[in-house]
């Protein structure tokens, strides 16, 4: 668990970086092509170049930062949990947008993998079907969110279906979390694989929101299969539901 009072990160980086022109990466042994066209596309893509010139320290920020500048998200003072949260760039926008920095809100992510600190955020190592990590979330924001935001996403194995059930799984996860924390007229923003598994899923947010939206940023890529799910003025727990054990 780390709570850091600075803007930097551990290890010292400033994630700044320079944006460019098109380039090519040169063949080199030990590279496969994808690996190679995988390079180029990160360093010919605008989103990547503006997420640097931004000091994020991910492209995925930009996409949180086009939906919440579009549906008007987050205002300061709000509580907010971050669920797949590594390397941080959703951090960054949410600990902005919540005025983290003049003592406002309150903010908490959860990813597998080591997060550089974000200046008065709790992150936790671990899973987010992890129950003792889960409350320790849950505590730091006093019990209640006026926001869970998912971008949690399985490592691909290559093999559609499966990655689509792995992903949904997450995104199961992700909603029974928010039905567990959310106050009365709070929202839900969460990564969503389009496929056919979320369906059910998408029948318990329309029960427990007033409105259920499919979004697709601009950032995100048109050839992904990712969408968004926003769900907005939560209404309660349906009568039915059965939350994970
Ligand atoms: C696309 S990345 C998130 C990027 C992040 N929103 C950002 O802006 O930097 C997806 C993350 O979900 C995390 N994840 C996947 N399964 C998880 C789980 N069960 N619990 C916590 N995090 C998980 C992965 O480790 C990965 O870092």
């Amino acid at each position: 668990m780390t709570i850091r009072k600075d803007n930097k990160g551990s290890s010292g980086r400033s994630y700044r970086g320079e944006g460019g022109l098109t380039s090519k990466v040169k063949k080199k042994r030990g590279l496969s092509a994808s690996s190679r066209r995988w390079i180029e596309r990160q360093i010919n893509d605008p989103y990547v170049t503006e997420a640097r010139s931004k000091g994020y320290r991910s492209r995925a920020a930009l996409k949180l930062e086009q939906i919440d500048q579009k549906h008007g998200l987050f205002k300061p003072g709000q509580s907010v949990l971050d669920l797949g949260s590594a390397p941080g760039g959703w951090l960054q926008v949410t600990a902005e947008r919540i005025g983290l920095n003049q003592g406002k809100g309150k903010l908490a992510g959860i990813d597998l993998l080591d997060v550089d600190p974000v200046s008065g955020t709790l992150i936790i190592k671990g899973d987010i079907n992890d129950d003792e990590k889960l409350a320790e979330l849950v505590a730091h924001i006093d019990g209640k969110a006026d926001w869970v935001i998912s971008d949690m996403a399985a490592d691909t194995t290559g093999h559609r279906p499966t990655d689509h059930l792995r992903t949904t799984a997450l995104l199961e996860m992700a909603l029974d979390t928010a039905l567990r924390v959310l106050v009365p007229g709070g929202g839900f923003l969460s990564k969503c694989f389009q496929g056919g598994a979320e369906i059910e899923l998408l029948t318990v947010m329309r029960q427990s929101f007033d409105q259920v939206k499919h979004i697709k940023p601009d950032a995100s890529r048109s050839e992904s299969v990712e969408i968004y799910v926003l769900c907005t003025g939560f209404k309660g727990v349906p009568d039915d539901y059965l939350f994970a054990d």
